[in-house]
């Protein structure tokens, strides 16, 4: 199985909340016919989440003086809308898909309706979420990568992000990683993304990254602004990052 991660820097405009990039999330969706076997999607918040997580501290469970509750309903309420439009563009691309929300708790249910909806064939699309276990917190949608690659027998991870791939230096399209192993990652030095980001940008997606490569997935990181790229990872020719087993 692939699973692939539909960043929320790609298919929303991460500096104003609630716009949704319908042009582009509809192609990728076009590319993500190209697979020729089961997938599993994820995709971030991008601007319908991150700034309304931020906003009421979702990611610090309960703080005082803050209506947190109201936060809950809100960020919950918004990613949401972001699912059904991304489910929208993928049913159109003739994809047969259902949605399965991590919320509101992350247990072996979730796991469960996952597996569920790929024994019948269907691809399942899960996402970013606000997590109410106890407490309330954030689970983002590179962690539920993680999470799919160590429990479903995922063979490929795509990253599809809003740049070419992971740079060694910040922000320096000319440190670019074509290929390398988990350790080398570690050693590459590797910056954080924009502001209004609640679950740590590509330091946390690195993180994710190492830890896929030892549940033994191949990953891959490409730019989803670049028509095409999806399309051919797919397919198995990765423009980008690779990150492979030593
Ligand atoms: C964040 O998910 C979820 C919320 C803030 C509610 P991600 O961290 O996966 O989102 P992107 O891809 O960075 O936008």
């Amino acid at each position: 199985m692939i699973a692939v991660k539909l960043g929320g820097a790609v298919i929303t405009h991460k500096e104003h909340e609630r716009q949704f990039r319908t042009r582009v999330t509809r192609r990728l969706a076009r590319e993500l016919t190209a697979a020729d076997g089961p997938l599993a999607i994820v995709h971030g918040a991008g601007s319908f989440g991150h700034p309304q997580a931020m906003q009421y501290q979702l990611h610090r469970g309960w703080v005082p003086g803050i209506d947190q509750r109201e936060g809950i309903a809100v960020t919950h309420a918004v990613v949401r809308d972001l699912n059904l439009r991304v489910m929208r563009e993928l049913r159109a691309a003739g994809i047969a898909c259902t949605a399965v929300p991590p919320f509101p708790v992350l247990n072996e249910g979730y796991l469960h309706h996952l597996r569920e909806v790929l024994d019948l064939g269907l691809t399942p699309v899960t996402f970013g979420d606000v997590l109410i276990d106890g407490q309330p917190s954030i689970v983002s949608g590179d962690y539920l990568m993680q999470l799919l690659a160590s429990r479903l027998p995922v063979q490929r991870v795509i990253f599809v992000t809003n740049v070419d791939g992971i740079y060694a230096r910040p922000y320096d399209p000319a440190t670019l990683i074509g290929e390398c192993t988990p350790a080398e990652l570690e050693r590459a030095l590797v910056g954080d993304s924009t502001a209004s980001d609640v679950t740590a940008g590509m330091a946390g997606k690195v993180k994710s990254i190492k830890e896929m490569v030892y549940s033994g997935a191949e990953v891959a990181v490409i730019n989803g602004n670049k028509p095409g790229r999806l399309r051919s990872a797919l397919c198995g020719t990765v423009t980008g990052t690779r990150v492979v087993q030593p």
